[in-house]
């Protein structure tokens, strides 16, 4: 089976406030976007890889960031759009002719684990769309426009959604042309496929695998990284 990963990461990072795009940001001296993309290197499920970067920050990428690391699989650049699910699909449009297996995941979440990606592979084979999340620990309300609470769904069926979200590349590519279709934009890839009427299967992951969003995560991120250096 053909595996393809798209790895979205061309965001403009705009709550991370800082001068450089986040992801090039570095947490235990190695850039946010290389830990991401180490992880998914050394899967060995996966046959390309297919990076989404800002147009004008590719050069920068190659010359700057990806060129200072050794990587054991093709990394495949290509340009993404104004939002998230524009940039996913510039990439299906470059995965190989032969992928059957799509792995969508932010460049933003370096602490996704090898072994959840896996996990997240092999349900796909079975289910043809999943998504990788965590019940959610706090209470979730629905608001109004006039900050007033209107709705507290139960919370033990809330989850948070996650990458990786894995799919059979027809379904996705499907979804996202329905989507296109009716001007849906959606913030993660699950709902594009939910909207076809496709069942998506939910698997946990972990709590660490946050998204690197706004500056406190920078402080989160470096703590996930000792405790995982102090348990080897
Ligand atoms: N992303 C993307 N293309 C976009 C927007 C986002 O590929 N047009 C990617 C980001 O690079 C990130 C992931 O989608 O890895 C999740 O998005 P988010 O955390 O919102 O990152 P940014 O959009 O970069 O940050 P912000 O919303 O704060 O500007
Ligand atoms: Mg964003």
């Amino acid at each position: 089976v053909f595996v393809s990963a798209i790895i979205a990461a061309a965001g403009q990072g705009k709550r991370m406030k800082s001068r450089i795009n986040k992801q090039y940001l570095e947490l235990d001296g190695k850039p946010i976007l290389i830990h991401t993309l180490e992880v998914f290197d050394k899967i060995k499920y996966i046959n390309e890889i297919i990076l989404i970067l800002k147009e004008d920050e590719i050069e920068f990428c190659r010359e700057k960031i990806l060129n200072r690391y050794e990587f054991r699989k093709k990394i495949i650049l290509v340009s993404g759009g104004r939002e998230r699910q524009e940039s996913v699909y510039n990439g299906l449009k470059f995965v190989n002719k032969n992928a059957q297996i799509v792995v969508v995941h932010d460049g933003a979440r370096p602490f996704v684990t090898a072994d959840v990606i896996e996990k997240s592979i092999c349900e796909a084979l079975k289910n043809k769309a999943v998504g990788v999340g965590v019940p959610v620990k706090d209470t979730i309300k629905v608001v109004d426009e006039n900050s007033y609470i209107i709705d507290t769904p139960d919370r033990s069926k809330l989850w948070g959604i996650q990458t990786p979200q894995v799919f059979n590349y027809d379904i996705l590519i499907k979804a996202h042309e329905k989507a296109i279709e009716d001007n849906y934009l959606g913030t993660d890839d699950c709902v594009l496929v939910e909207r076809l009427g496709h069942r998506v299967k939910m698997i946990e992951g972990n709590y660490d695998n946050i998204k690197i969003t706004t500056p406190e995560d920078l402080i989160l991120g470096e703590a996930i990284l000792n405790r995982r250096k102090s348990k080897i």
